[in-house]
């Protein structure tokens, strides 16, 4: 009898449509059933695992049927809900990044913290419906595939020797890397009921993907590495990918296509298309933009879609590049929010420190300097907007010449903040990690260097460089904040809010509530 492995989670939903996702544990055929109204899906198999995404068009409690056995929802648990989006789009956006999923137990709680979000699947449970969030961003680092906890090692060691060592190699290890990360029952119970859009980042593939086209030359040398791209962005697709398009860019997608009519496994049709969107990423948009009522959403793909020419290095690929102009073109929207993994507006020291090095990582100062500012990137993660400083200036002035409100929405950096451009309507608001905090020695280390050190000769680097100064003024309004949290976008008041919230146990308490004027 086929069981569910992961799922149900609730993903694309606007005012008409949601979308529920689900693995299976054999073939069938999935109901999902809100309120007496049946709706189903056959599965599709990739790699020996088997995936279906049901379109549902109704709000209510509902219930998932495998071969018209009941399976969800669990005993002992609320039932889970669908909620359309209402007119107005969302009230209450929640967001987050970089969530490790090791156990819940002392140890592990003393090593990397309380899970926020299970900490807010458990409070989310006893609040009133009122209050729960309408939509949940997950901004990136959403599994670490390069720093599996002892579980997955174990998983790994049961089935394999050789390289790589402590790290994902193929889609079967993917497969079990989710399923440990979204089946805790106060997690998954979240998964199933708030609604989920989501991007990738760096360890969702491994640490400093396409940091560089020197990188990309090591990583090219690796063994193993190709199997892994391939795998990872085959899992992508179907665990992350699939929920994040709408009904209807899913009924023009031509892998789900090709899934759901291949006789059998579809594993080589899923890895031929991981495999080109890897080698050929300006073929492929992982981007994506979403109408939530009067505000737009845009998800950028700021990890695969880099262009990495040393001569022309983008943060975007210019033909993804036309593609995010063109969604911030449309009229009639009162917002914008801007979801990308890593921050476009950092502390300013760092910012100067990042052009920096880029330009000597470019040979800006000779190849020696050269190669010794690549390893300085690869070692401290200077890969942000700024460390692509032709696509900051490119954003900057995009963002310059648009009249709307820009709430850019990111992670990455193990610490949360505001910062606030002058004069214009933009915020960039940060929230890392979920769960994976800075040691308090690295979190002072981060104080001093990126707001003292990096403050004081940031900017003199910069100029020693003869880098221009950016275009874009901005400053740090609120923070830093470096507990695990996630955050929550209010936008049903005027002006819209923020608020961080961190967890002890299973009690959520706020860290700090910003207006956005
Ligand atoms: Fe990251």
């Amino acid at each position: 009898m086929p069981e569910l492995v992961v799922g149900p989670m609730l993903r694309y939903v606007d005012e008409t449509d949601a979308s529920v996702w689900v693995e299976t544990s054999e073939p069938c055929e999935v109901t999902v059933e809100v309120g007496g109204t049946r709706s189903r899906a056959a599965t599709f198999t990739v790699h020996g695992h088997h995936y279906a995404i049901v379109d549902v068009s109704h709000e209510g409690t509902y219930e998932v049927r495998l071969d018209g056995e009941i399976v969800w929802p669990l005993p002992d648990h609320p039932p889970s809900r669908i909620r359309l989006l209402g007119p107005g789009g969302p009230r209450r956006v929640m967001f987050g990044s970089c969530r490790t999923s090791v156990p819940h137990d002392t140890l592990h709680t003393i090593s990397h913290g309380v899970d926020v979000l299970r900490a807010y699947g458990c409070t989310m449970m006893g609040a009133p419906e009122e209050d729960w969030p309408d939509l949940l961003l997950l901004l990136g680092d959403q599994v670490y595939a390069d720093e599996p906890s002892s579980e997955m090692l174990e998983f790994i060691k049961n089935r394999r020797d050789g390289e790589p060592v402590g790290e994902i190699a193929d889609f079967e290890e993917y497969a079990e890397l989710y399923r440990q990360a979204w089946t805790d029952p106060e997690i998954r119970w979240l998964l199933s009921t708030v609604p989920t859009a989501m991007i990738f980042d760096d360890h969702d593939l491994r640490d400093d993907w396409n940091t560089s086209a020197t990188w990309r030359e090591q990583m090219a040398r690796v063994p193993w590495w190709p199997r892994r791209v391939i795998s990872g962005l085959g899992a992508y697709w179907v665990y992350q990918h699939l929920g994040n398009m709408s009904p209807e860019e899913r009924a023009s997608d031509d892998v789900l296509t090709r899934l759901c009519k291949a006789e059998g496994d579809g594993a080589e049709i899923l890895d031929a298309f991981a495999e080109h969107s890897d080698a050929v990423p300006t073929d492929n948009r992982w981007s994506y933009s979403r109408d939530l009522g009067d505000t737009r959403l845009i998800m950028l793909d700021s990890r695969c879609a880099r262009q990495l020419d040393p001569g022309d290095r983008r943060m975007i690929d210019p033909v993804e590049w036309e593609w995010f102009t063109e969604q911030l073109r449309r009229e009639g929207v009162k917002r914008f929010l801007i979801g990308t993994s890593v921050p476009f507006l950092l502390p300013a020291g760092i910012h100067h420190i990042q052009n920096w090095n880029e330009k000597l990582a470019q040979g800006g100062w000779g190849p020696r300097v050269a190669r010794w500012s690549e390893r300085l990137r690869q070692y401290v993660d200077l890969e942000h907007w700024a460390a692509f400083r032709r696509s900051f200036e490119d954003m900057a002035r995009l963002l310059a010449r648009t009249d709307k409100p820009v709430i850019i929405l990111s992670g990455d950096v193990h610490y949360s903040y505001v910062a606030k451009a002058d004069g214009l309507p933009v915020y960039q608001l940060v929230c890392s990690p979920i769960r994976n905090p800075l040691s308090r020695t690295l979190r002072l280390a981060n104080i001093v260097a990126q707001f003292g050190v990096a403050t004081l000769i940031g900017g003199w680097l910069a100029r020693l460089a003869k880098i221009p100064k950016p275009s874009m003024k901005w400053r740090i309004a609120h923070g830093p904040w470096f507990s695990n949290a996630v955050a929550t976008l209010t936008l049903d008041t005027d002006p819209p809010s923020a608020r961080w919230d961190t967890a002890a146990a299973t009690e959520i308490s706020e860290v700090s509530t910003v207006r956005l004027p």
